[in-house]
């Protein structure tokens, strides 16, 4: 199949995808997550590589299985998604649909914690991550279109419009996360597709279609 649809509109371009959590340690045995799934990334993924893109795929350590036909990349930490993001550019589009880690422990402990005895739990530090998607969108060698994510839980078009415009991404497909909505760790999403042009109100759809609806979007956006 991949061969057979190698000659799609995206033929002969690079996509950068970043997709699922992030891991950031604490000790070698334990460490700070979130819920994604990576189930939409790994969507993307795919309906991007269906339309002849070459495709890179990093990716934290994801529930979701990893999409066939594109090249992937496993990292742990947002530290080594952006090294890995770096290092696969120059792209002509970048789309960062991983759910980063905000933040990180500062300096990870390189045993295991131990409870010693007095009641008190240990301290933890926090420092804030790297901002892949900012940096990419920053980048000297900036990909053409570069495209967010924003789950949110509310006022979702605000607060992705004003994402967009922090971020200096050209699209944010954003969503409304709220455990009631069924979307995070569920098969739909609901998004809204911000853009220069305003905000764009998608269907509740499959994660799969909501992947080729973007795809043809970004096929678009490149032609
Ligand atoms: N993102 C990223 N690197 C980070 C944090 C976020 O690349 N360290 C990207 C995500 O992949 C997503 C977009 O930025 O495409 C928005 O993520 P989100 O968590 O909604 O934004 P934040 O700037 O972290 O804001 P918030 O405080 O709402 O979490
Ligand atoms: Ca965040």
């Amino acid at each position: 199949i991949a061969a057979a649809l190698s000659d799609g509109p995206l033929k002969g371009r690079h996509v950068l995808v970043t997709s699922g959590p992030t891991h950031e340690p604490i000790d070698p045995v334990r460490y700070i997550a979130n819920r994604s799934s990576g189930a939409q990334g790994t969507a993307i993924a795919e309906a991007l590589a269906a339309l002849g893109a070459r495709v890179t795929f990093v990716t934290g350590p994801a529930t979701a299985p990893r999409p066939r036909g594109v090249q992937v990349i496993e990292v742990e930490t947002a530290q080594q998604m952006l090294d890995a993001a770096d290092a696969a550019l120059p792209a002509d589009a970048a789309i960062c649909a991983a759910a980063v880690a905000d933040w990180r422990v500062t300096s990870a402990a390189g045993s295991k914690l131990k409870k010693d005895g007095s009641g008190k739990p240990p301290t933890l530090d926090f420092a804030e991550n790297p901002d892949i998607l900012r940096t990419l969108s920053t980048h000297a060698r900036r990909p053409r279109l570069v495209v967010g994510f924003a789950a949110e839980t509310d006022d979702v078009i605000a607060n992705a419009t004003a994402k967009r415009a922090r971020k200096g991404c050209d699209w944010i497909v954003a969503n409304d996360v709220r455990p009631e909505t069924g979307i995070m760790g569920g098969p739909e999403n609901a998004v809204v597709l911000i853009t220069e042009g305003g905000a764009d109100e998608w269907p509740r759809l499959t994660k799969a279609e909501t992947a080729r609806r973007l795809a043809a979007r970004i096929a678009e956006a490149l032609a």
